[in-house]
């Protein structure tokens, strides 16, 4: 089929089977401003111009896990090590509430000094202090009886990217206790538990082909999560990835719009990762059918030290204080930052 077409029919049945996935990934951006008009118009049915903000608080940068992209993996020496206690973590939340977050994103390494207790109970702390505010937790892999206990003292949301649906290109960015499988498990039973669900993946992550992104585009039909993360892989200069290309901002922009066309109601945000590649990539993502963005909530001292990959932005319109700044930012592409909690839901956006 023509790919113009294609998109029109994605735009109609919001599906797509493996080679219509194929056919996107390789030629969408010849149709980028077809997909990028369809997606914000899709975006806007399900959200209106809001775009909803998260305040990331990225509590401990030590992770037992070892993958071989990633900043804070536990074999980098070079890495400056920091632990928030739960008193920090709720002067961030206190700080990011004044500032008109309604949603807190705890994300960590995965970091055993927390108790599974620890965690329930810094959760508890935060619903008690602000029960209007929802929680999102982002630590990795764990147990079912973990993530129901986490879920029970009031976390509402959690992310989890699988990174890449293939088993066999999973094995290529993990070390061998790692497996794709388990990571995707953890996300079906975080789903049963009751919380909205992050699935997600790198684009351009090391032997990563067009094929491996059309299975993540099938294993995300499967699995229906509530939100999606994707950006682009960027090498860190103390990884065995240093010297791997990063990955393409065009081809995360057309994978945003597909998602968008796919999903109508996922929230889908324009992350770090592509702000940090392109000038304005933040709002590129908005512009592909994009709806959320986290700025950084962490106090001063430690953002400098959440080293996923290189030059990942921590200043600026990054921060939750110049707040003010990404509204205007928003605001010049005709969109406007709303303060509500935005969670996931399939009514339309009906003007209140
Ligand atoms: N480049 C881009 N994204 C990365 N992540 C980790 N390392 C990198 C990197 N080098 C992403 C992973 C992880 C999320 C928290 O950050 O997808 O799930």
């Amino acid at each position: 089929m023509d790919t113009a077409l294609l998109i029109e029919k994605l735009n109609n049945t919001h599906s797509l089977n493996k080679d219509e996935a194929l056919q996107l990934i390789k030629q969408g951006a010849q149709h980028k401003n077809l997909l990028f008009a369809l997606a914000q118009q899709t975006a806007q049915k399900s959200f209106g111009r809001q775009i909803f903000v998260r305040g990331l608080i990225e509590f401990t940068n030590y992770c037992k896990n070892d993958c071989y992209y990633c900043g804070i993996r536990r074999s980098n020496k070079n890495a400056a090590r920091y632990r928030l206690t739960q008193e920090e973590i709720l002067e961030c939340c206190r700080a990011g509430y004044g500032l008109g977050f309604r949603t807190f994103v705890l994300q960590g390494g995965e970091d055993y000094f927390y108790s599974d207790e620890d965690i329930a109970a810094i959760v508890r702390a935060i619903k008690a202090q602000h029960p209007d505010c929802a929680v999102t937790l982002s630590i990795g892999e764990r147990s079912r009886e973990t993530y129901a206990l986490w879920k029970k003292a009031g976390a509402d949301r959690y992310l989890l990217r699988h990174e890449t649906a293939d088993c066999a290109h999973y094995a290529k960015l993990h070390p061998a206790e790692l497996s794709a499988q388990n990571r995707q498990n953890c996300l079906y039973t975080l789903k049963e538990l009751g919380y909205q669900a992050g699935a997600g993946f790198m684009v351009g992550s090391p032997y990563q082909t067009a094929e491996n992104l059309a299975d993540d585009l099938m294993f995300l039909q499967k699995l229906r999560p509530q939100m999606i993360g994707i950006g682009p892989f960027i090498p860190h200069h103390d990884t065995p990835f240093k010297d791997e290309p990063a990955g393409s901002v065009e081809l995360t922009l057309v994978l945003l719009a597909v998602l968008r066309l796919l999903f109508p109601h996922v929230l889908l945000p324009a992350t770090t990762a592509l702000g940090t590649l392109a000038p304005g990539g933040r709002l590129l993502g908005i512009k592909a059918g994009a709806n959320v963005i986290m700025p950084n909530l962490s106090p001063q001292n430690v953002r400098g030290k959440y080293l996923l990959y290189d030059n990942k932005l921590h200043t600026g319109a990054e921060a939750a204080e110049a707040l003010n700044e990404l509204k205007r930012e928003v605001a010049s592409i005709g969109y406007r930052i709303v303060s509500a909690r935005g969670d996931y839901t399939e009514e339309p956006w009906t003007q209140g």
